[in-house]
């Protein structure tokens, strides 16, 4: 995608045998998975780290049994409503490249997502479906201005000024937040008094929501592992007693309600 600019400089990026380069010289290499790391040299050493490779992996072995499908067919069907004949469309903090990859299968588009963590972004570039993924922290996409068509921005920190920055003027941001009831019945084992989510759009001073979609059904977690697994990409387990987490991994199956909250600008 030629919307790929230098981190350090904001020249255009043009690809080079294994690397990109900026006419002022500044050179990011692809790593041999093919993803490129456009942090490198503009942070210092270790400071940002992002999802480890466990949760990363967990994450994947998750999505990939097709729990959050409803999610992934409505981000599709809101795509192709838009009837563009191939869309640049920017998955961001895209994790291990789930809805990109699956998107891409189903919808003719430029793909490319990005993530502060390494090892997310190297899963999802092993993936090789034709998407291009970047290490890249959202407080500044290393991304042009007004070149993106659709950005999506799946359970993730917001950046208004950025997100606008990118867009073309008729662009579309798609974000997603847990709905009321996401995940109401894990909650239920883990804590005395659940509570629901709120289900706002995250704060913005000059964009908003022009349609609000909710997605919603239920899960039958079949195993431990798919339980743990799930409950490994919440906010919950860092905030959860062990103790409490005993609560859950005494189940072996469980019935879980997913609930999305779909916020189209
Ligand atoms: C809950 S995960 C969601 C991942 C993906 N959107 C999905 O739904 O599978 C949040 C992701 O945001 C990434 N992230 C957090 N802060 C970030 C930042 N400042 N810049 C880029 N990515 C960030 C994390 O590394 C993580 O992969
Ligand atoms: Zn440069």
């Amino acid at each position: 995608m030629n919307s790929i600019i230098c981190p350090v400089c904001g020249e255009e990026l043009r690809e080079e045998s294994r690397s990109m380069k900026c006419g002022k010289g500044h050179c990011f290499d692809r790593a041999k998975e093919g993803y490129i790391n456009l942090i490198a040299g503009t942070h210092k050493k270790g400071s940002l780290i992002g999802d480890n490779r466990d949760m990363a992996l967990s994450r994947r072995s998750f999505l990939e049994k097709g729990y959050f499908d409803i999610l992934l067919n409505e981000l599709i069907s809101i795509i192709k409503d838009k009837s563009l004949p191939c869309p640049h469309i920017l998955d961001i903090c895209c994790g291990e490249g789930y809805y990109s990859h699956k998107i891409k299968e189903k919808v003719n588009c430029e793909m490319c997502g990005f993530d502060i963590s390494k090892e997310m972004v190297r899963l999802a570039a092993k993936r090789k479906n034709g998407c291009e993924y970047f290490v890249a922290n959202l407080s500044r996409i290393p991304v042009r201005d007004k070149s993106i068509d659709i950005v999506f921005h799946l359970f993730a920190p917001f950046h208004e000024k950025e997100f606008s920055r990118i867009l073309k003027d008729k662009g579309t941001l798609i974000t997603v937040v847990a709905g009321e009831n996401h995940l109401f019945e894990l909650k239920e084992i883990l804590y005395d008094t659940p509570y629901k989510n709120d289900e706002m759009p995250p704060e913005t001073e000059n964009i908003t929501p022009k349609e609000k979609r909710k997605v919603t059904g239920k899960i039958h977690l079949s195993s431990k592992e798919d339980i743990d697994a799930l409950f490994r990409m919440t906010p919950y387990y860092y905030r959860t007693s062990d103790r409490d987490k005993e609560k859950l991994f005494s189940f072996n199956e469980l019935d879980v309600t997913v609930d999305f909250c779909v916020f189209i600008y």
